[in-house]
């Protein structure tokens, strides 16, 4: 394919020029982060990033992330940047948390749905980093997936879903942690989580601050409730296939429980050590830092399976473990059991 850079065996930072000119001439770049894969549009070309929202079929009202790749890019975007605030990106970036900010007017409205806040994140993986500072401008860029699908973390698994709508790819293997970032917002000196990730509650309260789990996080936001972050509301994660999510603290009952809905027509998803005990079933690693790896491209096979239910084991939902059932509870579409 033209337009397809492979920097998964061998990467120098000259490569990148041509992409960096895709994203300064107004085209979208598929490129990798360390959480997942981004479409990646000059965030201060209004044009470019309306782009981006009709690739995705995203909604209008849905604000995307600037990624930046030093403090001064910040700067230019945001402002009443509080010492906390400052202290904040100091710890952690660059790193898989995006923090939301008061905007400056620099800022097309499209990117922030008309907000008066801006989401920044400043990536750890080295080739977004190279690309942001070779483009020399804020790069918008929502998670690269077809609105309400899971988020890409290998090129392969979005290629066919997205190589028509996006101008370049950049392919860098796969990510590393596997779901998106943790988008958090300082609100009197507290800390909100909006969106859990690899970076916890309990990262965060090394600040010193209250932390605030926002309780929309494993739960359905109805309609008209005011949510602090648009993406709460939307569809997410989900397989064509039927899902149902099912977890118990208590190991015996949890495996139970799911025979009790298991049949010649279910594909169950668990733990490695737990395959043994069901029939048609596959595994999303053992630690929580390999179903965190691994979860999206799981969630994109399950089409290809002709069951007519898919089973997902739950995870303890502390530390990486919100982050994961935040998604799986989405990729269910809310069909939870907890016992
Ligand atoms: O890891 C990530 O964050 C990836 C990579 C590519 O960086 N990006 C990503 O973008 O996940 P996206 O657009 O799929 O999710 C961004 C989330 C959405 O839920 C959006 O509503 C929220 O961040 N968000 C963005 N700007 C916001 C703002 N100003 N206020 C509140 N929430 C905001
Ligand atoms: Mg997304």
């Amino acid at each position: 394919m033209k337009n397809y850079l492979d920097c998964r065996k061998e990467y120098d930072k000259n490569k990148l020029i041509e992409a960096a000119e895709y994203i300064k001439n107004g085209k979208l770049v598929l490129f990798p982060t360390e959480t997942v894969y981004g479409i990646g549009a000059d965030g201060f070309n209004s044009e470019a990033v309306k782009n981006i929202f009709i690739a995705k079929g995203r909604a209008q009202d849905n604000p995307l992330i600037l990624h930046v790749s030093n403090i001064e890019m910040v700067e230019d975007i945001a402002e009443y940047i509080t010492p906390l605030e400052y202290e904040i990106m100091d710890k952690f970036f660059p790193g898989p948390l995006t923090l939301i900010l008061k905007r400056k007017g620099i800022v097309p409205d499209v990117v922030t749905a008309s907000l008066d806040t801006v989401g920044v994140r400043m990536p750890a993986n080295k080739i977004a980093h190279d690309l942001i500072e070779l483009s020399g401008v804020p790069v918008a860029a929502p998670s690269a997936n077809v609105s309400g699908k899971p988020s890409g973390t290998n090129v392969q698994d979005i290629f066919s879903e997205l190589k028509n709508r996006v101008d370049y790819i950049i392919d860098g293997g796969d990510t590393l942690v596997g779901l998106e970032s943790t988008v958090i917002r300082v609100i009197d000196d507290e800390i909100h989580i909006l969106r859990p990730g690899k970076i916890t509650e309990k990262d965060l309260k090394v600040l010193g601050k209250k932390v605030i789990v926002d309780n929309h996080v494993l739960k359905i936001v109805n309609d008209n409730e005011k949510v602090l972050s648009p993406g709460m509301k939307y569809k997410h994660y989900a397989p064509d296939t039927k899902c149902l999510l099912i977890y118990s603290e208590d190991e015996d009952k949890l495996i139970n429980k799911i025979k009790e809905y298991e049949s010649n027509n279910t594909l169950i998803i668990t733990k490695e050590s737990h395959l043994s005990n069901f029939k048609n079933a596959i595994s999303y690693g053992e630690t929580l830092e390999e179903i965190s790896h691994n979860i999206f491209k799981i969630l994109r096979q399950v089409d290809k399976m002709n069951v007519s239910l898919v089973i997902i084991e739950g995870v303890n939902p502390e530390g990486l473990g919100l982050a994961i059932m935040n998604r799986l509870i989405r990729a269910c579409s809310h069909n939870y059991v907890k016992i």
